[in-house]
């Protein structure tokens, strides 16, 4: 059967169907063991979480199902400079932003206070827990780490943007490499080149990966039924990851009004900005976006942008003013179908199957 793949036995899973960890709060334990529930591989996204909070969801994970699941990291967490964020740095964001927290009639936020990574910590806690999957992107965790997550049966699985990280992947000996193409959803996680330079789109990722290396790929960007399945199977993909499909179902954590947007008319235009985060991710195209694109030298680095918007965040969502916000969404949406991960699923699984 089509499904009995090289990722599935790995996975040890029924499905070689992964719901994609959504990080920033947007995952829940409810989505993911009822992913892991229907034989796919629920993903939680945990990298905005203390040590302590990925030992408790870890723990309701476990609660809730007793199927394969997967926690995901960022490895590279900060661009934050070695000496912190000058003052001239931030006065030019203040300078940039200060119009639209005007609009919304709210103080201009302090100057951010350093960030230290996180990932270490939550790396300690991750294997204190030992999920059966570790999935992480933004780099490759150190061999130090990955040794002991093959120690501990662990199953790691890395995520590449172009053909030379998925090469750096393989050399460090993760289990599974996912091809993350520019369609998907969420955050573009390249760590050999920036961002904006490594936009293959998914199929193109997915050949020229596997040509190139040996290690299972699963095909990530893009994917929203059955017939995209079985197209990325058929392109050599040993499994799929699917995030915007299952982020617009009722077991996700967004909001509503971030719901009805994936279903509206709004959803047919996406675009790449870096500035709610400081990173590039993709998400519904909105004014705020449009007009400071090609202004990123003023944005602040990651995680500190994040930070800086947060006031204005949740003014606009307070005020509805959804102009000033952007709702991640992979440029699929429009496609979108399913409100519950079993009809999704259910719907998945049939047309895979009759597509192969
Ligand atoms: C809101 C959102 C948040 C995401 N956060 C993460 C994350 O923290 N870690 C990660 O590995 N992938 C993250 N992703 C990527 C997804 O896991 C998945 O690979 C991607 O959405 C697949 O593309 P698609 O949206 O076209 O289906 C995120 C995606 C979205 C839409």
């Amino acid at each position: 059967m089509w499904y009995n793949t090289q990722a599935s036995k790995i996975l040890n899973i029924q499905y070689p169907i992964l719901q994609g960890p959504f990080g920033g709060n947007l995952s829940s334990v409810k989505l993911v063991s009822s992913v892991s529930n229907l034989g796919g591989l629920g993903g939680f996204g945990a990298y905005t979480l203390s040590p302590e909070e990925i030992i408790s969801v870890d723990r309701q994970i476990k609660a809730a199902t007793d199927k394969p699941y997967n926690i995901n990291l960022w490895v590279s967490d900060s661009d934050v400079p070695a000496g912190g964020l000058d003052d001239a740095r931030y006065q030019e964001a203040v300078k940039l932003f200060r119009p639209y927290f005007d609009e919304l009639e709210i103080a201009i936020p302090e100057k951010p206070l350093p960030f230290i990574s996180r990932f270490e910590n939550q790396a300690e806690a991750l294997l204190h827990q030992k999920p059966p999957v570790f999935s992480f992107v933004f780099g490759i965790p150190s061999a130090d780490i990955l040794e002991q997550c093959r120690k501990a049966g662990i199953v790691t699985v890395g995520a590449a943007t172009t053909v030379d990280e998925a090469i750096a992947l393989e050399a460090s000996g993760v289990d599974l490499i996912v091809a993350s193409g520019f369609e998907a959803g969420g955050h573009r996680p390249s760590f050999l080149e920036s961002s904006e330079n490594s936009l293959s789109g998914t199929f193109v990722l997915v050949q020229l990966i596997r040509e190139k290396v040996k290690t299972p790929v699963v095909a990530a960007g893009g994917i929203v039924d059955g017939k995209g399945v079985a197209a990325a199977m058929k392109l050599g993909a040993e499994a799929v990851q699917i995030g915007t499909a299952f982020l617009a179902c009722d077991e996700s954590n967004i909001t509503d009004a971030h719901r009805e947007a994936l279903f509206s008319d709004q959803a047919k235009d996406t675009m790449l900005t870096r500035v709610f985060t400081g990173r590039l991710g993709r998400g519904l195209a909105s004014r705020l976006g449009q007009e400071l694109s090609g202004k990123e030298k003023q944005f602040l680095p990651f995680p500190l942008q994040a930070h800086f918007m947060s006031s204005l965040r949740q003014a606009a969502i307070a005020q509805k003013k959804t102009d000033l916000l952007m709702f991640w969404s992979g440029q699929v949406a429009p496609a979108l179908r399913h409100r519950t991960v079993s009809g999704l699923m259910n719907d998945i699984l049939a047309e895979t199957s009759a597509s192969l």
